[in-house]
């Protein structure tokens, strides 16, 4: 089944924050941000702003009712820059005005005098000077540092990963109205309705009860609106609260790219020893996180680094050490993957190196260490593994050898391309690592005209997250699909949402919609016991909107039965909690059982490589992947499809690029460059595995949201296979590999 939204997107008909009505009286708000990284303000001189045709107010720190401070998981983020300054970009003072285009050009007269101080941008400096966003975090398996004293082989180096724009098609942005007595409803292009909500009750100073937020859908998140969505919430409302007037603001592209924060770079230090056979015995990481300014969500996407930091392989001895480094770039935040990547690219470096060193193939270290079903993961959990049938499936459907095999002849026969092939195993864990976060609410009204609506927690940006759902209620009522409408996200029909996020949302969301529906179908059943006069409710159940007796169907149909049980009183709608069982997680032992499952999948990447320009194709990316049993494989395939170009783009030519300054350079589409249509590779061949094991996952549909991203992760290690190809040489791990790195390693000078 398509997405339910598609009719509506190519229409252009679906409504985004831009596209909401304006009420009479709303001004338009736009941030003056700080042009310097690092600073101490002394002074804002707003005067000439403040005389700017239609300009009605501009609000600094001073004027904030509630405190300045948006800092969700640490208070260290303030809305509105007071004393400091901590990155470029940061904002400093809101300008509201009666037309976009004053507000914006009024920004532009706002002068701050700011005294320099020195910048880091380097996150190694950053931990070398000990500033630190928490104290670091540590997994232990087995003894590394014996181990490594028995391995025939031990291998060290170092890796740079670079940060990714998440480039969400729908920038930023919020929309304040006010209510009655102080209220506020928010408007938010958020991944995260409740975030904006406690974020917007700080910097007012209201309760939570006092302030509504509503999301239709966003353009895209990516992971860049979970946390970050907060600022321009709170920019409006506090302009709310302050003018009583409603306010919005959608930020432009560039001022988007300059004020948000992106994924994670990382530079790390890694070990890896092995045995005479190829298995690996010991490992040893280092990662270095660049937080920017603010702790942001860094820390757990700093725990997530490591707990997918030996991938899909058992290694018995581990020792992984994490430190969340303080930069004065822009916060950053979640991005697909959430700081997996990151864990994952690291140890695919490792294997790397050490099948160059050994004159051997990664492939053949990557298949001999797949994690097996019983073996313990760095973090305790004991995995039920899929990894090695989802590369035997793989290899059974695509044949890796022969497309080695194809690439080695091409390459004898050509001179100035090569093709490269990488596999790419991966294994991600289900579940937001925090375990209280892992819980959610649906309620489920059905009308007496007998259509189904339905509100939960989760936020649809894309990944079709609101098909699902529909598709569960309509399941449990045995209703077309055109009979259940999902509503719009908010925070007084759903409380304490957890964000859409961790590729949980239609696990979580669709198993308290499942409950909810079940429990309407039971008392729906008992009404219809009496009606066709049966002996037991059991006997009977919904298809096609008719009731059905043994699986035959009966005279009465849905809607009758429906007005027949309103008018017997009985409750039609239900309010129903779902809190994912069995997971735990203890960070003082840093051990546990933190995810309800684990998605496997692997890949194989192919690319040529032109060796005279540095330029490079993708092939193809042909997956086998774990789906459990998809519920809609239209909408799945699109999230591994656009997660595997996402991927690619970040290990290719997406630069982020902040000069030593801490000013993005890279802060616009003329100089960050996303894969675009010509960039696709070739062929993505799905191939889904095919296991019949229960999971914890909503109708046996495992989570798909997060994984194929890093099948993207395989691009690098083919170009980098390719250039190995061409010219006798050992790229350094410094990811993206852009043509220009690639060109730069092919002639060495
Ligand atoms: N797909 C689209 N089209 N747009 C998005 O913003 N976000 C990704 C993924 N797929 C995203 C997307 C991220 S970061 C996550 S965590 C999951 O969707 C969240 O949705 P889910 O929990 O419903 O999978
Ligand atoms: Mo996704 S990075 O968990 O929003």
């Amino acid at each position: 089944m398509k997405n339910l939204d598609s009719k509506s997107h190519v229409r252009g008909e679906s409504v985004y924050l831009d596209d909401i009505p304006l009420i009479q009286g709303t001004l338009y708000a736009c941030v003056f941000d700080s042009p310097v990284a690092h600073g101490k303000l002394n002074a804002v001189d707003a005067k000439e702003a403040e005389q700017y045709e239609g300009v009605y107010k501009i609000i600094t720190a001073k004027d904030l009712i509630g405190e300045n401070q948006i800092g969700g998981i640490i208070p260290d983020e303030p809305l509105l820059a007071d004393s400091e300054v901590h990155f470029q970009g940061m904002p400093i003072a809101i300008v509201l005005a009666d037309s976009e285009e004053n507000a914006r050009k009024a920004a532009k007269k706002i002068a701050a005098e700011i005294e320099p101080l020195e910048p880091v941008t380097d996150p190694r400096v950053a931990a070398a000077k000990g500033d630190l966003i928490i104290p670091p975090k540590k997994f232990i398996l087995g003894d590394t540092e014996n181990a490594f004293a028995t391995c025939d082989h031990v291998f060290a180096g170092r890796t740079e990963q670079n940060g990714q724009e998440h480039l969400y098609i729908e920038t930023q942005g919020a929309y304040a109205v006010p209510g009655e007595n102080g209220a506020i409803k928010v408007y938010s292009s958020t991944q995260g309705p409740t975030a904006v909500q406690r974020a917007v009750c700080r910097v007012t100073g209201l309760a939570m009860h006092q302030i509504e937020v509503d999301v239709q859908r966003l353009g895209g998140g990516f992971g860049g609106k979970e946390d970050q969505a907060n600022a321009w919430a709170c920019i409006c409302a506090v302009a709310t609260q302050l003018t009583k007037r409603p306010v919005k603001y959608a930020l432009h592209r560039m001022e988007d790219m300059r004020m948000t924060g992106k994924r994670h770079p990382y530079s790390s230090d890694y070990k890896i020893g092995l045995d005479k056979d190829l298995n690996i015995v010991a490992y040893e990481v280092t990662f270095y996180q660049n937080a920017g300014a603010s702790a942001d969500l860094s820390p757990p996407v700093l725990e997530r680094t490591l707990f997918h930091c030996t991938n899909s392989y058992f290694i018995p001895n581990v020792t992984a050490t994490a430190y969340s480094c303080r930069t004065n770039l822009p916060p950053n935040t979640a991005f697909r993957g959430f700081g997996g990547p990151q864990g994952m690219f690291v140890i695919e470096c490792a294997i790397a190196h050490a099948a160059e060193k050994l004159g051997v193939s990664a492939a053949e270290i990557q298949r001999k260490n797949l994690i097996f079903d019983g073996e313990e993961f760095p973090y305790g959990q004991i995995a039920e593994s899929e990894a090695i049938t989802t590369w035997t499936q793989g290899d059974e459907k695509y044949n890796f050898a022969q497309l080695q095999k194809e690439a080695d002849e091409f390459n004898a026969a050509s001179k100035y391309f090569k093709k490269g092939v990488a596999m790419m195993p991966v294994c991600f864990g289900i579940s937001f690592t925090k375990t209280p976060m892992n819980q959610a609410r649906s309620l489920v009204h059905v009308y007496t005209d007998g259509s189904v609506a339905v509100s939960t927690g989760a936020v649809e940006m894309g990944q079709g997250v609101n098909t699902k759902i529909a598709q569960v209620a309509a399941k449990t009522f045995g209703l077309p699909i055109e009979k259940v409408r999902v509503h719009t996200t908010n925070t007084q029909r759903i409380a304490n949402t957890s964000p859409t996020a961790a590729s949980a949302a239609a696990d979580l969301n669709g198993k308290a919609t499942q409950i909810a529906c079940e429990t309407i179908r039971t008392r729906l059943l008992e009404v219809a016991q009496k009606l066709v006069e049966s002996a037991s409710a059991l006997d009977l159940s919904f298809a096609d909107g008719f009731v059905h007796r043994n699986g035959e169907r009966t005279s009465l149909d849905w809607q009758t039965l429906v007005m027949d049980a309103h008018l017997s009183r009985v409750n039609l709608s239900e309010h129903a909690h779902y809190a994912t069982p069995g997971i735990n997680f203890d960070w003082t032992t840093a051990k546990g059982h933190p995810f309800a499952y684990h998605v496997y999948g692997t890949a194989v990447v192919g690319v040529t490589v032109d060796c005279l320009r540095g330029r490079y194709e993708v092939d193809y990316v042909k997956c086998c992947h774990d789906f459990g049993s998809s519920m809609n494989t239209e909408v799945d395939y699109g999230q591994i499809e656009g997660g595997i170009v996402q991927g690619l783009g970040w290990m290719t030519m997406e630069e982020v690029f902040y000069d030593t300054d801490g000013k993005l350079r890279s802060n616009a589409l003329s100089t960050y460059k996303v894969p675009d249509i010509y960039s696709v590779p070739k062929e993505i061949g799905i191939l889904p595995l095919e296991t019949n094991r229960e999971n914890l996952a909503v109708l046996n549909s495992k989570a798909v949201g997060e994984p194929p991203l890093m099948y993207g992760i395989g691009a690098y290690f083919a170009i980098r296979n390719a250039v190995k190809a061409f010219t006798d040489c050992s790229p350094d791990f410094d990811a993206p590999f852009t043509p220009e790195k690639v060109l730069l390693n092919l002639h060495t000078l």
